[in-house]
């Protein structure tokens, strides 16, 4: 387990598109961390990192957006809104996690049960002092 503090959203992408270089087909990330602490401009880093130039959003509403990178597909999922797990095996969520893509799920702690335990897990704190600065925690992946 380690971790970062990034000071601005920018350190946040460029940690992400870093984490992507370090990433093999299959692996799953689960991200955790309150409203607003970088989750998603993670997911940028990590898009970039994959050589995908679309614009990323979360998917709030659609529970996952896929993109193809130059050498991954990468699967990015929000389950913030799911009211039943029902939802995402609708959507064939488990499939998604045994394709030799890349899956990241923010808000993966709503639902730890459906995490494989092989996943990385990364966690996003704000620091004290209303500052712009996050602490991440990375746990399942060794530091480099
Ligand atoms: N160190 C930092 N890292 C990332 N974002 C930061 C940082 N400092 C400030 N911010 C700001 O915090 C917000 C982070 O938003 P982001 O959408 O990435 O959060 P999130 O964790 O995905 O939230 P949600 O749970 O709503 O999906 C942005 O407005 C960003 O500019
Ligand atoms: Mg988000």
């Amino acid at each position: 387990m380690w971790e970062i503090i990034t000071n601005n959203e920018l350190e946040t992408i460029e940690l992400g598109e870093k984490i992507a270089g370090r990433l093999n087909k299959g692996d799953i990330l689960a991200l955790s961390g309150d409203l607003g602490t970088g989750k998603t401009a993670f997911v940028k880093g990590i898009a970039k990192g994959f050589g995908i130039n679309d614009y990323i959003t979360s998917p709030t509403f659609t529970l996952v957006h896929s993109y193809k990178g130059t050498e991954f597909e990468l699967h990015h999922f929000d389950v913030y809104r799911i009211n039943d797990e029902e939802e995402l095996f609708e959507i064939g969520f488990e499939e998604y996690l045994y394709e030799d893509d890349i899956c990241v799920i923010e808000w993966a702690d709503l639902i730890k049960n459906l995490i494989p335990n092989h996943s990385i897990w990364i966690y996003f704190e704000r620091l004290e002092g209303g500052s712009d600065q996050r602490r991440i925690t990375i746990k399942g992946l060794e530091e480099k």
